[in-house]
């Protein structure tokens, strides 16, 4: 795997700057290679620290193509919804064709095993008839991570860690709410050109302790090395970081 690069920054301002920064090099990258920037998103802070990309006039939204890494199984416009969070913070404010924005329709299916089938048909869709791999290779999957450790909807213990096949997977029995959930497995992850995590704020500092410095405990996000020649990024604030000893 490759090694972990970890930027620490001492305000949330100079956090996302460099965020910017660092997906419109991704992004150059991308194009020159394949033409379009495939890029997933989480929830929870994530999509605010992205607001930097807002009016700037580097980003080429028509080359972007937006997927959920992980989605909470409620309505499309419920206040739960990472879409509808990831729209109102970001998307709706940038020219993205929505036809480019991947979302989980939960609208569609009612039952989870065929939701998570549907968004893998997507996603074969998008990247196999491309990529020809087993496995799709985003340019660059974005993540959070709870003080628990988990990311996407990953969560310690879960028997989803061992998933090796199956793309996109299910829970019903999330510990944090709501309890229905979609999520990329390991296996998609770890098979991406790069993979950002950003966390910030002293409630994350002893699991970034963790997950950086002790990953035989084998939180999640410790599980997170792209297969080489991937990359591995962290973007975190000094209160974030300050228990790290991996630096
Ligand atoms: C979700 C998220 C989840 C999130 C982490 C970190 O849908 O709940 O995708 O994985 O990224 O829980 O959340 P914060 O950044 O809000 O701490």
């Amino acid at each position: 795997a490759a090694e972990t690069i970890l930027y620490s920054f001492s305000s949330s301002a100079e956090l996302n700057d460099a965020l910017a920064h660092f997906i419109l090099k991704a992004q150059k990258e991308a194009i020159d290679k394949h033409s379009r920037f495939t890029v997933a998103i989480s929830g929870g802070s994530l999509p605010k620290t992205l607001t930097a990309l807002i009016g700037n006039p580097g980003v080429k939204w028509d080359k972007w193509h937006v997927f959920f890494a992980d989605e909470r199984v409620v309505p499309l416009d419920h206040s739960d919804s990472n879409y509808l969070l990831a729209m109102n913070t970001l998307f709706s404010k940038v020219p993205l064709p929505s036809s480019q924005i991947h979302a989980i329709d939960t609208t569609l299916l009612d039952d989870l095993e065929e939701l998570a089938d549907a968004y893998e048909k997507e996603l074969i869709h998008e990247f196999a008839q491309k990529d020809s791999a087993r496995f799709p290779v985003f340019d660059l999957i974005l993540l959070g991570t709870g003080p628990d450790g988990h990311t996407a909807s990953l969560f310690p213990g879960h028997e989803l860690l061992a998933e090796e096949d199956r793309w996109i997977a299910y829970i019903e029995d999330s510990p944090k709410p709501p309890p229905k959930r979609i999520t990329f497995t390991f296996p998609v992850i770890n098979h991406a050109a790069r993979v950002a995590f950003v966390a910030t704020g002293e409630g994350k500092k002893e699991v970034l302790h963790d997950i950086l410095d002790e990953p035989e405990k084998g939180l999640p996000s410790s599980r997170v090395r792209p297969a080489w020649p991937g990359h591995l990024y962290w973007f975190v604030d000094d209160a974030a970081s300050a228990l790290v000893r991996y630096k």
